[in-house]
């Protein structure tokens, strides 16, 4: 293998989840509701009905889901705590057993020289929280910093990494702007709000953090990065205009200390003039970022897709996911590239990268061949690594995702696994691309 193929040593090499996506038994022993478990439940929101109730049945099959992670090769793991577990009513009451669940997931996971990365919040905000108004409620920070404080106290004697958020923009974007995920709100003038209280809530829990805990926490955000569609000042101003939207609302306030000056001509009057001493509440010292990559987007002017008036532009030549989202690799080495650049030298981790490609519902025999995400897999690890050539302090690569799960409002219909999972009978059948990665993993390279 030649050098610029291979990983450096302590490199993680991981695989990533979410609670509501793989565990099932939302409800078991003490749970309270969350906004996805009354999402899913109300119909015409999730594709074909699904919900997320039996899911992986990951609650209950976790050991032999740790085993599989070991057989692998897996040196880390990413997975999110379920707040509505943890304290039903999001704030006040714990559940021990919700706590238990996870404590017992983390030692077996080290038992087996996984290193656990844990989320705190992944999408899944307690029913009783979102009475109050959910991530618009300015009291949320104070809510979400207690939650994080009683888990940093239950599992950072051995849980080394933490992230407060994943995803901020999703959670803006798609539950209170455009309402195709949880809670389902569609309303220009709630989503800064939104944002601005997810932002706050990040900021509160790194705080609190600081006085529990004695490792590393960080934030994750999905980047996808804009590319012009052509040289017209308007394809340029929309470009622009997107790239601050999804790539720059959470991280500039983060780590900078304030919003880009395009939210104001995206939203008007809806985006308010924050106070700057909150602002500055947001930006804490992290010791990494993770980075969601998936895709990225040819940019055009669009006055009509409103509020930031851009559109995508489709790749005739290039290959497109089950997703619809094109297969563009070099997109992973400038996003890494670009929040060097940007954001300065923070460690930084892929915490998510993967597609959806067709994959049966049933598997005969043990092995089923997926070489679309096989190349997937092998095209972005190189592109990871060539950012790493080129100075970005890349620490770790987590795939998306260790089993197939519930894609949200795709419901069962979208297969993101590198282990197929057979929703009849939980039947787990790792793919090529497992197999792919496990070779990967062992010669620490490709
Ligand atoms: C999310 C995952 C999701 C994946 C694929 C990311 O935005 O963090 O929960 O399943 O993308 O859509």
């Amino acid at each position: 293998m030649s050098q610029d193929h291979r990983f450096p040593e302590g490199f993680l090499w991981g695989a990533a989840t979410s609670a509501y996506q793989v565990e099932g038994s939302p409800l078991a022993d003490g749970a309270g509701l969350s906004i996805w478990q009354r999402f899913t439940h109300s119909p015409g929101l999730v594709k074909n009905g699904d919900t997320g109730d039996v899911a992986c049945d990951h609650y209950r099959l976790w050991e032999s889901d740790v085993r599989l992670m070991r057989e692998l090769g897996l040196n880390a793991y990413r997975f999110s705590v379920s707040w509505s577990r943890v304290l039903p009513e999001g704030r006040g009451r714990v559940n021990q057993p919700g706590i238990d669940f996870y404590s017992r997931l983390v030692d077996a996971l080290l038992e087996n020289n996984i290193q656990p990365l844990v989320t705190l919040y992944h999408w899944d905000l307690p029913a009783a929280l979102d009475d109050r108004g959910g991530w618009l409620n300015p009291d949320i920070p104070g809510w979400f910093a207690d939650y994080a404080t009683v888990m940093y106290r239950a599992l950072d004697d051995r849980v080394r990494m933490w992230a407060t958020l994943n995803e901020p923009w999703v959670v803006t974007d798609g539950g209170y702007l455009h309402g195709a995920l949880a809670p389902g709100h569609k309303n220009l003038w709630e989503a800064p709000l939104a944002t601005h209280q997810l932002m706050r809530s990040h900021g509160a829990a790194v705080q609190a953090y600081r006085a529990e805990g004695k490792h590393q926490i960080g934030l994750v955000v999905n980047i996808e990065p804009k590319d012009p569609a052509s040289d017209s000042s308007e394809d340029l101003a929309a470009t622009r205009r997107a790239e601050a939207y999804m790539n720059r609302q959470f991280l500039d306030p983060a780590i900078h200390g304030r919003y880009p000056e395009e939210m104001r001509e995206i939203f008007g009057e809806a985006w308010p003039d924050f106070p700057q001493s909150e602002i500055d509440q947001i930006r804490q010292p992290v010791d990494f970022l993770g980075i969601n990559y998936y895709t990225r987007s040819v940019t055009c002017d669009d006055p009509k897709a409103l509020p930031v008036r851009a559109g995508r532009v489709r790749q005739k030549r290039h290959a497109y996911t089950e997703t619809d989202w094109e297969v563009y690799p070099p997109g992973l080495t400038n996003t890494l590239t670009w929040i060097k650049e940007n954001y300065g030298d923070i460690p930084l981790y892929v915490t998510e990268n993967g597609a959806a490609f067709y994959d049966p519902p049933t598997v005969e025999g043990d092995e089923l061949s997926d070489p679309l995400r096989v190349d997937y897999f092998r095209t972005h690890l190189r592109a990871a690594r060539e950012a790493m050539r080129q100075g970005v302090d890349l620490r770790g690569y987590f795939a998306w995702s260790l089993l197939d799960n519930f894609e949200w409002s795709l419901g069962y219909s979208k297969r993101f696994g590198i282990v197929h999972v057979d929703f009849e009978t939980q039947k787990r059948t790792p793919k090529a691309s497992a197999r792919y990665y496990s070779q990967v993993i062992r010669q620490g390279g490709l």
